[in-house]
């Protein structure tokens, strides 16, 4: 980083002429303004011959309201605290949905779920099997792909959720490593309940009761068949009839699956294209994460390298180890995240280590609001989502939506710095594209912007003016950033139904739903200015809001123009894309007996 030492090296030469007639000096000093105005032009540019290190953070249902450098008081994160001292913090850093898949698919993308056929008109928002077909587009575009085009390695270690195979067990391609990773450890699917015993299943009830009913009613049939084959009162041929029963059996083996076998199904761990762990042992899995997180800076940190770590904390069964377990104020909960904290410090420790902190971009978030349903009797198992109303898996309020977003690059981006501008994850595509000296794809709308020129206070306003927040393919709220008068306006068009238990949550329903029944639809919307009403408890009407129409039109207008945009694609999310299909099953052994253990055996703690 010699480049940016020449600043101290002028300072002390203006020291030396003290004393020398004033007009010299002013000459002197008013150069000196030029070259270092000069010089500060320069510096993105010379950032980005930098190429640096790049390492992003994502927590999986995280609240706002759980670190303490968003205000909490009693989680103790100092590592995530640290973080913030030493760089930049978002307070308004705005998640594209509130649920994993399509989140995390926007994240990766830069562009609106719906616009690659990861947002769904159904109740299935997210994937619901390794063995599904659905998954992030073989065209879509990640950023690592840019990156690794612009000579980087590629790593991602944790959680993907973003499909496996389309049309055959191993043809892998939703894979990370087909989506722009040179290296990939870790869950191919997401944590959930299933995956640690003696924890009720978590895995949609009324799907596996759906499936139950029609496992009985296939059976039946099949039965019906057979009898009727054997006794010569149906006149099929026995190819036939096998072939039926073969289905029936298949029907069974998926039935049985969503209960027992759920575990061996969707909780593997994989090391680029082969599975280590089928079920994975959580016991040592925050281990293996950061051993592997380390080893990948390790031995990347010749660089330049792009490592995403997708961490499985905080989501539930909330596994935590020994050394953590219990040391919270606030129960199992508080305990994983306090891990996911320590561990957040191992991997920044392992990069300034190596002495690559001021060539490496940081970044920490979470794919979007803590879950207020987690709960376990009156203990509560998902995130706090602070002074915002509502969490994961609801389309338009701020808690779903509003995550934790910090940046650290000591050198280029200022320390303890907090911005307020409206921000999205989507945002992190072409900031990494342009660090790296790429460009994003042109082919295509990229609704991410290049955070940088905010991020080193080279710019006020951030570049999103409008932002359209989904629930499934579903648009909830409008989001107006009226850049003169500050103004945050939020126009709500849908809105879930909460439980009448109030607490502004969907209780005994997991989520709240996006469409049907479940939601209210708001005509005039519902109309918040954030800036005056953070909690958006106050929904404005003409009385109280001179410019109330004007604003709603104003916002109508946007949606007509953004709606223009969208093109028919593919739904990744279809009910037959969801399903579990025996052939796609990702499967150490000779299926249905998928188990192996290919790490040592031995359990490590952290
Ligand atoms: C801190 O986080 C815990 C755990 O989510 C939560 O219960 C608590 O209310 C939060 N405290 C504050 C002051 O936000
Ligand atoms: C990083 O940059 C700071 C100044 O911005 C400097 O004081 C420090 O020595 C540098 N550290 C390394 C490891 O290069
Ligand atoms: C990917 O392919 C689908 C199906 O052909 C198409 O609708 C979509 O526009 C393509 N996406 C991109 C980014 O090219």
């Amino acid at each position: 980083m010699g480049e940016f030492q020449p600043y101290g090296a002028f300072r002390q030469k203006g020291e030396h002429l003290k004393g020398i007639f004033p007009l010299f000096k002013r000459v002197y000093l008013a150069t000196l303004l030029c070259l270092v105005i000069l010089l500060n032009a320069c510096e993105v540019s010379v950032a980005l011959d930098l190429k640096p290190n790049i390492v992003l953070m994502l927590a999986d249902d995280l609240g706002i309201g759980d670190i303490g450098c968003y205000g909490n008081n009693t989680v103790r994160t100092p590592n995530i605290d640290q973080l913030a001292k030493e760089g930049v913090k978002l307070t308004q850093h705005i998640a594209a949905a509130s649920l994993c898949t399509p989140s995390r698919a926007a994240f990766l993308t830069g562009r609106y779920p719906i616009r690659s056929g990861m947002a769904s008109s159904s109740a299935y928002r997210a994937l619901q099997w390794n063995a599904g077909s659905g998954g992030l587009p073989v065209n879509e575009t990640s950023f690592a792909k840019v990156v690794r085009q612009q000579g980087y390695a590629t790593g991602l270690v944790g959680k993907w959720h973003q499909g496996v195979n389309c049309e055959s067990v191993n043809d892998h391609c939703h894979h990370p490593l087909n989506h722009g990773f040179d290296y990939f450890y870790g869950m191919p699917f997401t944590l959930l309940n299933n995956c640690q015993d003696n924890k009720p299943p978590e895995l949609d009830a009324a799907f596996q009761a759906k499936l139950w009913f029609y496992t009985q009613v296939i059976a039946l049939a099949v039965l019906t068949l057979l009898t009727g084959k054997i006794t010569g009162l149906v006149s099929v041929t026995w190819k036939a009839a096998m072939c039926f029963s073969l289905f029936g059996l298949l029907f069974f083996a998926s039935w049985f699956s969503s209960y027992g076998f759920v575990k061996y199904w969707n909780c593997i761990l994989m090391r680029n294209n082969n599975i280590t762990e089928q079920p994975m042992k959580l016991e040592r899995s925050a281990y293996l994460i950061l051993q592997e997180a380390v080893s990948f800076i390790q031995r990347k940190k010749h660089g330049p390298f792009l490592l995403f770590v997708s961490f499985l904390h905080v989501h539930t069964p909330l596994f935590t180890t020994e050394r953590f377990l219990g040391k919270s104020r606030h129960g199992i909960y508080g305990d994983n995240v306090e891990e996911m904290d320590w561990l957040v410090g191992q991997i920044v420790d392992a990069i300034d280590k190596e002495g690559l902190r001021n060539n490496t971009l940081i970044y920490f978030a979470s794919d979007h609001g803590g879950q207020l349903e987690a709960q376990e009797g009156r203990i509560q198992l998902g995130g706090w989502n602070g002074i915002y109303k509502g969490g994961k898996g609801m389309g338009g309020w701020e808690g779903g939506i509003r995550v934790p977003g910090i940046f650290r690059w000591p050198g280029i981006l200022p320390a303890n710095t907090v911005v307020h501008e409206p921000t999205s994850l989507m945002d992190i595509y072409p900031t990494v594209a342009h660090l790296a000296g790429g460009a994003v794809p042109q082919d295509r709308i990229i609704d991410g912007k290049n955070l940088l020129p905010l991020l080193q206070q080279n710019i006020k306003h951030s570049e999103h003016e409008f932002m359209f927040h989904y629930c499934g393919s579903y648009l909830h709220a409008v989001r107006w950033h009226q850049k003169d008068s500050g103004a945050l306006w939020k126009a709500h068009y849908v809105t879930p139904v909460f439980h009448p238990k109030g607490a502004g949550a969907c209780y005994g329903k997991g989520i709240c739903p996006c469409f049907g029944e479940g939601v209210t639809h708001h005509d005039p919307p519902l109309l918040f200015d954030l800036s005056r009403d953070p909690s958006e408890a106050m929904p404005l009407s003409s009385d109280t809001e001179p410019v109330f129409h004007a604003v709603l039109k104003r916002i109508e207008k946007a949606v007509g123009e953004h709606r223009g945009t969208l093109a028919s694609v593919p739904q990744q999310l279809s009910l037959y894309n969801i399903m579990w299909k025996p052939w796609l099953q990702p499967c150490c052994g000779t299926f249905p007996f998928c188990w192996c253990d290919k790490e040592d055996g031995s359990v490590h703690s952290l």
